[in-house]
């Protein structure tokens, strides 16, 4: 059993993998055995995290922001020239905005639907030759979109173009994996529930309790939790999954607070 969710011998890229989120994925793919690329806009960042996820396995930290069309491409020939295929492509870089109806500005909506949405799009297109490369019927190459729970029901906040970005991201998740499934590529979402990151930082600041009573478990969310989520999604465990929007958010969306 536990060979099924071997990665050994596949290699990962994770956006935003340097902290939050992408850290814990970037962790678990390491512990399972996988080589991981991880970005971040900092090249310091990038090299600092890479350093300190070293003692976990093979990490290589790469200066990149993906909300720049011209930078996805230059980071897809950077790949291309280091490895001959791609296993994994983790889109986990995301923003957020929060700002009452009445006054929500462009730049909020903008940025992150540019972020969030168009991004995670351009990847998938310009990782396509590599994801190809590692493509098979038995063990398919992996697209993983990290949604959200505010994509999946309505939240408190006002974060309008966020949770517009998410709920498009997860029916993009669903979109590409009908065009990709023949190809051997699957595409699947993660929707995580609240988790203890620079994001949420300043709701956790305000009132820490509410914010874990949202879910009907009574907690944030765990590194393991979402690593387990990842790793699933990109072992052989989840060869026959494609086009899933799977929440890791302690039953809040089942029955929101
Ligand atoms: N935390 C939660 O409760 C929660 C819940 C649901 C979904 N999510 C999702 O989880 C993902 C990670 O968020 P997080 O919670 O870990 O928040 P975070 O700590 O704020 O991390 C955001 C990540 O996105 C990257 N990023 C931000 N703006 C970017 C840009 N313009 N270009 C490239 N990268 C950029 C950051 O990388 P650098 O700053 O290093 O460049 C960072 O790694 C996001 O997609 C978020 O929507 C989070």
């Amino acid at each position: 059993m536990a060979g099924l969710f071997d990665l050994t011998g596949k290699t990962a890229l994770v956006t935003g993998g340097a902290r939050g989120i992408g850290r814990m994925i970037a962790g678990g793919l390491l512990d399972a055995g996988a080589k991981v690329y991880l970005t971040s806009r900092r090249p310091d960042a990038a090299a600092e995290a890479a350093a300190e996820l070293s003692a976990r396995g093979e990490v290589i930290g790469l200066a990149s922001d993906v909300s720049d069309a011209a930078a996805i491409r230059a980071l897809a020939e950077d790949l291309a020239g280091r490895e001959p295929r791609l296993d994994v492509l983790v889109n986990n870089a995301g923003a957020t905005w929060g700002q009452p109806l009445d006054a929500f500005g462009e730049p909020g909506w903008d940025r992150v639907m540019d972020l969030n949405l168009k991004s995670p799009f351009f990847l998938v297109q310009a990782l396509l030759p590599l994801l190809r490369a590692a493509a098979t019927p038995a063990d398919p190459a992996r697209i993983l979109n990290v949604g959200s729970v505010d994509g999946l029901a309505t939240s408190r906040f006002e974060n309008f173009s966020y949770a517009a970005s998410k709920a498009g991201l997860h029916h993009l998740t669903r979109v590409l994996a009908a065009r990709l499934a023949h190809e051997n590529i699957t595409v699947n979402a993660i929707a995580p529930g609240p988790f203890e990151t620079r994001m949420i930082a300043f709701a956790l600041e305000a009132d820490r309790s509410a914010v874990e009573a949202l879910t009907p478990m009574n907690r944030l969310g765990e590194p393991d939790d979402i690593a387990g989520a990842a790793v699933y999604l990109a072992s052989c465990a989840s060869a026959y999954v494609t086009g899933v929007v799977l929440p890791v958010d302690g039953g809040m969306s089942v029955a929101p607070r």
